[in-house]
C-alpha cells in the first residue's frame, strides 16, 4: 500500500471517529438548505421571523438546516444608476440593508439570527424607527452594521441579494417566499419544520422532527404571541430568544470541544 493511500484511509478514520465523539453533530450529512426570501417591512415575513423561526433553535432542528436570509423581495431596481426601490418605501431600503448588513457582519446564524428578530419583533410591534436600540439589547457593537449600510457595501449586498432573488426557479410570486431543499414552499411556508424533517437524510434526527414535539412547538410559537402583545413582557421575550441561541450554541460549542 503507498503512502497517499495510507494517508487517505487514515484521514478517514480521524474524519470519522471525531464525528462520533461529537455525538449530536450532524457533520457526516448535509444540512437541509432553507432559504428565506423576503423584505424588512412586510407583516408575513416578520411574524414569520418573529412568531415561527424560533422553533428552528429548539430542539436542535438548527443543527440539521443551513439557514439562509435573503432580504430583498419584492425591492426592484432601476435604470441608470441601479437605484433600489422597496415595496414599503425607504425605511424598507434601509432595513433591507441593514440586515444585509448583519448578515455579512457576523455570518454565523447564532450571531446575525438575534439582531434580525430583534429588528423584525420591533416591525411586529410597528416601532421599527427604533432599530437601533437592538444593538443596546443584544450588546452587539453598532459600527460593522453602520460602516456597512453608510457605505458601497451596504448598496453591494443588496445588488447581490437581488440578483439572487431575481434568479429564483421557479420565480417568486410573493414575500416571504420560502424555499426548503430547492423547492418553494408556497402558503405552507409556516410549517417549514415538517419540510426540513423530511428532506433530511442524515440519521441524527433532531427531536423536533420527531411526532411528539410538534404540540410543544405549537405551545412555545403561541406564548411568543402573547408576550409579545403583552406590553412590558416585549422585553422578556427577546432575553428569552437570547438565552435560548445562547444554550444552543453552549451546547454546540461543548460538543465541538469535547
Ligand atoms: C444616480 O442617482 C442619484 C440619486 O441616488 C442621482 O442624484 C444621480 O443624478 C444619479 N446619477 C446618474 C448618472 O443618473
Ligand atoms: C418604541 O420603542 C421605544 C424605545 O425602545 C420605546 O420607548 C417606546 O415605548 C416604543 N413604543 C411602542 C409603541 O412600543
Amino acid at each position: 500500500m503507498d503512502a497517499l493511500r495510507l494517508l487517505f484511509i487514515l484521514s478517514i478514520i480521524i474524519s470519522s471517529s471525531s464525528s462520533i465523539s461529537s455525538s449530536s453533530s450532524s457533520s457526516s450529512s448535509p444540512k437541509v438548505s432553507f432559504e428565506i426570501y423576503y423584505e424588512t417591512l412586510c407583516p408575513y415575513c416578520s411574524n414569520l421571523i418573529v412568531n415561527y423561526l424560533p422553533k428552528l433553535f429548539e430542539s436542535d432542528l438548527i443543527l440539521i438546516t443551513d439557514l439562509k436570509l435573503i432580504p430583498y423581495g419584492n425591492a426592484k431596481i432601476r435604470s441608470p444608476n441601479s437605484t433600489i426601490t422597496c415595496q414599503h418605501g425607504p425605511w424598507e431600503c434601509l432595513l433591507n440593508t441593514v440586515e444585509a448588513c448583519a448578515i455579512d457582519a457576523w455570518p454565523d446564524v447564532k450571531d446575525y439570527f438575534p439582531f434580525v428578530y430583534c429588528v423584525e419583533s420591533l416591525v411586529y410591534k410597528k416601532n421599527y424607527t427604533y432599530w437601533e436600540t437592538c444593538f443596546d439589547k443584544l450588546g452587539l457593537d453598532a459600527s460593522p452594521v453602520t460602516d456597512c449600510y453608510n457605505s458601497e457595501r451596504g448598496k453591494e449586498l443588496e445588488l447581490k441579494y437581488a440578483a439572487v432573488t431575481n434568479a429564483l426557479q421557479p420565480p417568486h410570486t410573493y414575500v416571504p417566499w420560502v424555499v426548503v431543499d430547492g423547492q418553494p414552499l408556497y402558503d405552507d411556508y409556516r410549517d417549514f419544520a415538517s419540510y426540513i424533517c423530511k428532506a433530511y437524510k442524515g440519521t441524527d434526527i433532531p427531536s423536533a422532527c420527531t411526532e411528539s414535539s410538534v404540540g410543544s412547538i405549537r405551545k412555545v410559537k403561541t406564548n411568543l404571541i402573547h408576550s409579545l402583545y403583552g406590553e412590558e413582557a416585549s422585553k422578556s421575550v427577546l432575553v428569552q430568544m437570547g438565552t435560548s441561541i445562547f444554550s444552543w450554541l453552549q451546547r454546540k460549542n461543548i460538543v465541538a470541544s469535547s
